[in-house]
């Protein structure tokens, strides 16, 4: 039975919120992660503690945080670009962060204001902290295969960057199709590329789906041996610094393929159902995929 289990990892709270134009209060966030909470995700993407500068829509990270009711199963993480990031995600409990790099110079300078290198150096500190005081770490490789100011990006530049994180101390690398312009076949490039080097174990599938190719680009990480992916309730999604990325994978189009195809994902199908007419009571303006 476990080797027919996909992970899904639900980043609607964050991936999704943090591009939203509509003012999301932290209440309706608070409700939307409760919702989740219940729906049988062992890891939840609640939030970013990044610059508000740049990130507004998250600049409540700490009061969400503060608000939500924890379930004893579910762990909750959140984005962590810096030392600051570090300190105020850590006062506010959270149970794993993520460090964020990109596959693309002008990407990683457009998201993070710094270049690749930098923000390697950037994140020692921030997975010694976290170490230190017993929080996993997970790693974003955004970009992977397309980026909005470069084009294509070459497998053989996320191998590195890859290797480094694991080696820094991530316990998984999340690889980011950023725009969602991933079809299976640059996927299957890339992780052809990877998994001659890594486990794809620990590797994990970040696909946005503006071409609706997300669930095909799953389906084809799956045959390279990954068994964890990112999705977001209601196929929210973006990220403010890619032009074009529109929305995550939807969580309820993921799973529901991979329980045609006998996968297990532990997911209640009624209970994300909740969450989603959570969304939908927002009327969000943002453009999400279905
Ligand atoms: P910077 O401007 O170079 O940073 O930004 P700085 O250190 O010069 O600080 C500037 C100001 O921000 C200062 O405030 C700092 O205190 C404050 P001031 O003195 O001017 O009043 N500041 C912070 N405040 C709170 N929390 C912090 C923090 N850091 C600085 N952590 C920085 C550099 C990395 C901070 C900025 O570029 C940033 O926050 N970027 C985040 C952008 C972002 O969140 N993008 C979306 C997430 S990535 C993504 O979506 C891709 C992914 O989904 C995978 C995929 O799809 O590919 C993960
Ligand atoms: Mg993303």
């Amino acid at each position: 039975m476990l080797n027919k289990f996909i992970k899904l990892v639900e980043v609607g709270p964050r991936d999704g919120l943090q591009n939203e134009k509509s003012t999301v209060s932290a209440a309706d966030k608070i409700i939307l992660i409760d919702l989740l909470s219940e729906t049988g995700f062992s890891l939840l993407e609640a939030t970013s503690f990044v610059s508000p500068k740049w990130v507004p829509q998250l600049a409540d990270a700490s009061d969400v945080m503060a608000g939500i009711t924890r379930a004893d199963n579910v762990r909750y993480i959140a984005l962590t670009p810096n030392m600051q990031g570090f300190e105020r995600a850590c006062a506010a409990g959270v149970d794993e962060i993520a460090v964020f790099a990109a596959a693309s110079e002008t990407f990683s300078q457009k998201n993070i204001n710094c270049s690749i290198e930098e923000s390697l150096n950037r994140f020692i500190p921030v997975i010694d902290a976290a170490k230190a005081e017993g929080i996993a770490v997970r790693g974003y490789i955004s970009t992977v295969v397309h980026c909005p100011y470069e084009s294509a990006i070459a497998p053989e530049a996320v191998l590195p960057i890859a290797e480094q994180l694991l080696e820094m101390g991530c316990y998984e690398i999340s690889l980011g199709d950023t725009t969602g312009q991933g079809t299976p076949q640059t996927v299957a490039a890339l992780l052809s590329h990877l998994t001659k080097a890594l486990p794809p174990a620990l590797l994990a599938g970040h696909f946005h789906d503006t071409n609706h190719q997300a669930v095909a680009n799953v389906m084809t990480s799956i045959d390279f041996g990954l068994r964890c992916f990112d999705s977001a309730v209601s196929g929210l999604g973006g990220c403010p610094y890619a032009p074009g990325a529109k929305g995550n994978l939807s969580t309820r189009a993921v799973a529901e393929a991979l329980h045609k195809e006998g996968w297990q994902t532990g997911l209640d199908m009624d209970k994300l159902a909740l969450a989603e007419a959570h969304i939908t009571s927002l009327n969000l303006l943002q453009t999400r995929s279905s």
